[in-house]
């Protein structure tokens, strides 16, 4: 006997460079390697540039193209609006998707601003009741290894939070003649290594321990101040080709930041993008009442554990590879030891939105809890404009 089809959701994904890529990926493989309630159908690749779009499509696996976002919206035949733009798109796409009954999936950081995100909310608060749900994309969350964390923390593996520590460490624009790029501009992606890197270690910390940031005192440094325009903009991952113009760079290029949680549980964060040797180290690492964890995504399969309960004669961090069947997402892919990469966070992100909207439950990350990242990271730039001055987040009750 045939098998009943599954419900459609029809998706439609606005930017094809990098994320656009690594969302396409997960869009792919995620219906083939996991069992979903809804089956995705690769509607529509929306582009500014009708050739570029048409190609990116036929590489990427999009049945159509369009370069008018505003009329996908109309389509019945599309369910879901996937965010792959720079910020200072996300709000209003945001807001005209939800409020036209399209669930959303938008990149990090949420928005540019808190007024921003807030209308956003405000946008995912007014479609909720009709089953329509959002979803930001802070894909770390859905490492198998940070997920392991998670649990172990919730378990009281290492007790009590007392201190979290955690960096997002890279290199790309720690030679001077890198050029200019959306990235280095404040209209378009709002802050710098803050909001682009820093963002999802601020939004790391809450998700491994729970708790919210009550406040921050952040110092935020623009290093190389003037850089060439791009002749050549560059094409999906690359910088593009330097021209011999010059232009300012107006946004931050390392963000230091001490804060606390509203246990009160001290909190200390970097972001740079000057760090010669580092690629892509994100690292956090959680010190508790009975032990501690430590993450470096460089190393991503692995999570340490130390347990301060064992005799300090043999006490030491537990190596663990986070790639057995009974870890989160694992059973789905390869046999033990054989490892997963980056693009396996932004699929396990489609199966567990997919999975929300199937059940009309809420996603997370939510638009609130977006929210909650803009406004931390809005507590560290003015912060950092007022002398690095204590900036609250949040009132919470010191218990
Ligand atoms: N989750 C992550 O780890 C992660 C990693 C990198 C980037 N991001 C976020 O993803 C978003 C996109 O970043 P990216 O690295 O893919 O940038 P990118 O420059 O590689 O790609 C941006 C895409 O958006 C398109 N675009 C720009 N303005 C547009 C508009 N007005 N209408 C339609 N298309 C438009 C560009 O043509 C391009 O296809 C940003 O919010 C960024 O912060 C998230």
């Amino acid at each position: 006997m045939a098998e009943r089809a599954k419900p459609r959701l029809g998706v439609a994904m606005i930017g094809h460079a990098f994320m656009g890529r690594t969302h396409s990926h997960a869009w792919r493989s995620a219906p083939r390697f996991f069992d979903l309630p809804l089956e995705p159908e690769m509607k529509v690749l929306v582009g500014r540039d009708q050739p570029r779009a048409e190609a990116a499509a036929s590489t990427l696996g999009w049945a159509e193209v369009s370069t008018d976002w505003r009329a996908v919206l109309e389509r019945e035949d599309v369910h879901l609006i996937d965010i792959c733009t720079p910020g200072d798109t996300h709000a209003e796409i945001a807001e005209a998707a939800l409020d036209a009954g399209k669930h959303v999936l938008v990149e990090k950081p949420m928005a540019n601003s808190v007024a921003e995100a807030e209308r956003m909310h405000a946008a995912a608060q007014r479609a909720r009741p009709q089953g329509v749900h959002a979803m930001v994309g802070f894909t770390y969350r859905r490492v198998p290894a940070l997920q392991l964390a998670r649990e172990l923390i919730l378990e009281g593996r290492i007790g009590e939070v007392r201190q979290v520590r955690a960096q997002y460490l890279q290199d790309w624009l720690a030679d001077d003649a890198v050029p200019l790029s959306w990235r280095l501009d404040k209209e378009r992606a709002g802050s710098g290594a803050l909001g682009d890197i820093g963002a999802h270690i601020v939004d790391l910390t809450y998700f491994l321990t729970g708790q919210r940031f009550a406040g921050v005192s952040g110092l935020l440094d623009t290093i190389v101040a003037e850089r060439p325009v791009a002749e050549q903009a560059g094409a999906g991952l690359s910088n593009g080709v330097a021209g011999a113009e010059r232009g300012p760079v107006t946004v931050d290029d390392a963000a230091l930041v001490t804060g606390r949680l509203e246990s009160g549980a001290p909190v200390i964060l970097e972001a740079s993008r000057f760090a010669w040797g580092r690629k892509n180290a994100m690292r956090i690492e959680i010190s508790g009442s009975r032990g501690a964890l430590c993450f470096d995504f460089e190393e991503m399969n692995v999570l340490h554990h130390y347990d301060a309960t064992t005799s300090a004669r043999t006490a030491g961090f537990t190596r663990i590879l986070a790639t057995e069947p009974d870890h989160p997402f694992v059973d789905a892919w390869w046999p033990p030891g054989h490892g997963l990469g980056y693009e396996h966070g932004f699929t396990h992100q489609i199966v567990d939105l997919v999975r929300a909207i199937a059940a009309d439950e809420d996603p997370r990350p939510s638009f609130e809890d977006g929210l909650h990242v803009q406004r931390v990271l809005d507590a560290i730039t003015r912060s950092s404009g007022a002398a690095n001055q204590w900036t609250v987040v949040h009132e919470f009750e010191r218990s």
